[in-house]
């Protein structure tokens, strides 16, 4: 695929920082930005996967927030909540990571199968050390990846089980044989193989994976993906365990050592405002200096694809091999009164805008980065939904997710932005950022977001195709803070825009402080 980045011009205008600093009433004035959308120049496909989801035995993550059992008064179809499942559906998800992170690589499948009531109870080690009942296992995971619509990316253990262990695992979910496994998957009520798309060979092999060294963990993954065979009608993606963030070592090595054995490999890069691990930062309770900080670490996803995708293209440069952020979003302090091991924390209008960034940043990087999966899909991290006891409610991150629908299997299109700098303390962001797709309605969509939590901003894009209407949405609130919560479950939710207008070649927007307009030109 040939790549076509999108660049972007960050510039100061010194006439928007003069008047952005000097006085009082002129703080409130718009800022004005320029950009210009070169309709003419279709880029590469934004993936519908870079929409994907991660669900990891962790805290109320599975048990609650899906999975409830068919007995449960919650409505459920076959024990999955029919609330989440719906709202799931609405955002078309198009894959979801199961059973973990640091959970995968001590999870072993058969304590999964069989009756429910039969199946051994262990100990989830690595969060919170709970009970796992082990009532949602394989068949519960593969079914719910059929009732969604969506595929199944299965993240195998490598930490502390042997390849014998991963290859019956993708025999008995795949086979179309009567081998034993395959018996014994039908024994327990599944005829038809289930389709795996993705296999993750281990997580964080660096960390709770094994604390391996690159050059050991590349062997280790050489050796354990030999072992991963898909029936002759199955293709099974290969996906190998990638960096902490900044580890450019890491990824050299694997691509060096391994890259001929991989279809993707992987990137973990969680936005930890207020100094990094551990997360100190509350989720709810913030100022603008904690907000601008959040928005300057979520941009620094652009700068760890850019060099991670560098190295690749040194061993890779048809791009073959994706770039796999698996897992990606805003870690907090986890809520007070939860369990720490849960890592529990509230969405809120800040979720959103790293939400809008991030996805920007992947769809201008789509020739490389063709899957990622948020931390995670319900009651963890930045989640889409929360849920409690039979409440539920949908995040803001939920809403931009479902805002930026369009760009699933949408052609990428190279917007250039030049927005001033919105500083705060030691921090500094571009006021705005954006980008820009073709969808596969036909139509382009631009989506702006505005960074500066006090100050509108005007923004004018030079258009190089014609258009005659733009519509749209947006998302922001009264607060920087403002979230949902079970009570006012609609507080931060998108609305119609109207502020955006078409004159001439020129797509003008007004664009309101802190929010994220979504447009439709035609
Ligand atoms: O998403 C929470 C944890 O973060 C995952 O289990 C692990 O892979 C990562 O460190």
């Amino acid at each position: 695929m040939a790549a076509s980045p999108m660049k972007k011009r960050l510039s100061l205008s010194l006439l928007c920082s003069a008047l952005f600093f000097a006085s009082g009433w002129l703080q409130a004035a718009e800022v004005q930005v320029q950009g210009s959308l070169h309709t003419d120049q279709p880029g590469p496909q934004v993936s519908r996967y870079i929409f994907g989801q991660f669900a990891e035995h962790l805290g109320t993550g599975i048990y609650g927030g899906i999975w409830v059992g068919p007995d449960s008064k919650i409505p459920n179809t076959n024990g999955y909540r029919n609330d989440v499942l719906a709202a799931l559906k609405a955002i078309h998800v198009p894959d979801v990571r199961w059973p973990g992170g640091c959970f995968a690589d001590e999870y072993h499948w058969r304590d999964g199968i069989g009756p429910r009531d039969k199946r051994p109870t262990s100990v989830n080690t690595h969060w919170g050390g709970v009970e796992e009942p082990n009532s949602f296992g394989t068949h519960e995971f593969m079914n719910f990846t059929e009732l969604l619509g969506t595929d199944a990316y299965v993240a195998g253990n490598v930490g502390d089980a042997s390849p014998d262990e991963m290859a019956q695992w993708v025999e008995y979910m795949t086979a179309p044989t009567h081998s034993t496994l395959a018996m014994q998957r039908r024994a327990n009520g599944r005829d038809k193989p289930w389709k795996v798309a993705f296999v993750g060979v281990g997580n964080e092999l660096w960390g709770c994976g094994g604390n391996m060294r690159s050059e050991y963990a590349a062997d280790v993954y050489r050796r354990y993906q030999t072992f991963v065979k898909a029936p002759a009608d199955q293709t099974i993606l290969k996906i190998a365990p990638g960096s902490n963030g900044d580890d450019y070592h890491w990824t050299e090595v694997m691509m060096r050592e391994a890259g001929k054995f991989m279809n993707g490999l992987s990137l973990h890069y969680y936005t930890v405002p207020g100094g990094g691990f551990p997360p100190r930062d509350s989720s709810t309770d913030f100022d603008e200096t904690a907000w601008i900080d959040t928005l300057q670490q979520a941009l620094r996803m652009d700068d760890l694809i850019t060099r991670h995708s560098a190295i690749m293209d040194k061993y890779d440069p048809q791009k073959k091999i994706a770039l796999v952020v698996d897992e990606w979003g805003t870690w907090y302090a986890s809520l007070p009164g939860s369990h720490p091991g849960f890592l529990q924390q509230q969405n809120t209008l800040r979720d959103a805008l790293v939400a809008s960034l991030t996805l920007d940043i992947f769809s201008d990087h789509a020739d490389r980065v063709r899957m990622a999966n948020i931390a995670q899909m319900v009651n963890v991290l930045q989640s889409m939904i929360l849920t409690d006891g039979n409440k539920m409610l949908l995040t803001p991150t939920y809403h931009v997710f479902a805002m930026y629908l369009p760009y699933q299997d949408a052609t990428h299109l190279p917007l250039e932005i030049s927005a001033p700098t919105y500083r705060h303390g030691e921090f500094a962001v571009p006021a705005v950022h954006g980008s820009a797709v073709k969808a596969k309605d036909g139509h382009v969509y631009v989506a702006l977001t505005n960074l500066d939590p006090e100050h509108a901003a005007e923004v004018n894009v030079k258009l190089s195709g014609k258009a005659t209407q733009v519509s749209g949405q947006i998302l922001t609130a009264p607060a920087m803070t403002s979230l949902n919560t079970f009570e006012h479950a609609d507080a931060v939710k998108p609305v119609p825009f109207s502020g955006a207008r078409i004159d001439g070649n020129d797509l003008k927007v007004k664009l309101p402080a802190k929010a994220i307009v979504m447009l439709k030109l035609q």
